[in-house]
């Protein structure tokens, strides 16, 4: 996994949402829309979702569009919850899964009519190279779509060490994700940014699972919470500052270009 283990628990936060099946999705379904609106998916015929997770995004491109969608992720584990998630919502013909870093994406160059990478860079270290991946398998003319965290204000150093410690990275400032993107290459650049709202997060991350899921990953958390010493650990940490008032801090930003 790209992200740091934790050092007092040996999982990461990666690690830890692979197994009990839910990830962190920034702005909920609102943003997601605004993102493949912006890069024109429903005019393509195939689209990359870059860090896939447990499938959702890429599930809900297919469904939502009708288009065929690859979705790659650094972790076997999510790329096996994310083929169960195609087979259950049958869209197996339309979705293709594999296991690939964004730093090295297995695809010839100007492929896809447009790439989309939520809340996956965060935990890249060297988010330029990871881009320049992205930008090169998209076809001429086609769309590169980023969704990603990000802090409003400055957080005390307290807040910082607290999200690197259960996180696993850092959550970049809104200028450094500006200059990452003016640096893409890309033309017809959009930048929105946005403040998160934590209700839509707490509402929108159960729909965004789905409930029948998120059930079943609840089930997983608390067996993991039981038998799992590590998994006590680390969530102790990651709630060691109020997650809602984490959020408060944080913005997500929404950067699009053509290639
Ligand atoms: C917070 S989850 C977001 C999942 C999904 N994009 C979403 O918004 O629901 C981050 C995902 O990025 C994946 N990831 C992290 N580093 C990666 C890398 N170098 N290459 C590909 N995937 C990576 C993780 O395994 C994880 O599934």
């Amino acid at each position: 996994m790209p992200t740091e283990k934790n050092a007092s628990t040996d999982m990461s936060y990666l690690d830890f949402q692979a197994y009990v099946d839910i990830t962190k999705h920034i702005g909920g379904f609102a943003a997601t829309d605004e993102l493949l609106s912006l890069c024109h998916v429903a005019e393509a015929r195939e689209v990359l979702y870059v860090g896939c997770g447990i499938g959702v995004g890429a599930t809900y491109i297919t469904r939502k569009y009708g288009c065929r969608v690859v979705g790659v992720d650094i972790s076997e584990k999510m790329i096996a919850w994310a083929r169960q998630r195609a087979r259950e919502d049958k869209v197996e013909n339309k979705t293709e899964f594999r296991v690939a870093d964004v730093l090295d994406l297995p695809f010839e160059a100007d492929r896809f009519d447009a790439v989309i990478i939520e809340s996956v860079l965060a935990f890249v270290d060297d988010k330029p190279w990871a881009l320049r991946e992205c930008v090169r398998v998209t076809r001429p003319g086609g769309y590169v779509g980023l969704n990603e965290s990000y802090w409003l204000t400055e957080p005390s150093p307290e807040i910082v060490a607290q999200v690197r410690v259960s996180v696993g990275s850092a959550i970049p400032t809104a200028v450094t994700w500006q200059a990452l993107w003016e640096e893409s290459g890309l033309h017809d650049r959009v930048v929105k940014l946005y403040q998160v709202d934590s209700r839509v997060e707490v509402r929108d991350r159960m729909r965004w699972v789905g409930w029948k899921w998120a059930l079943r990953g609840f089930g997983r958390l608390f067996r993991l919470y039981i038998t799992q010493p590590a998994a006590r650990q680390l969530l102790r940490e990651m709630f060691a500052t109020p997650s809602l008032d984490t959020l408060r801090l944080m913005g997500y930003g929404l950067f699009v270009g053509r290639k």
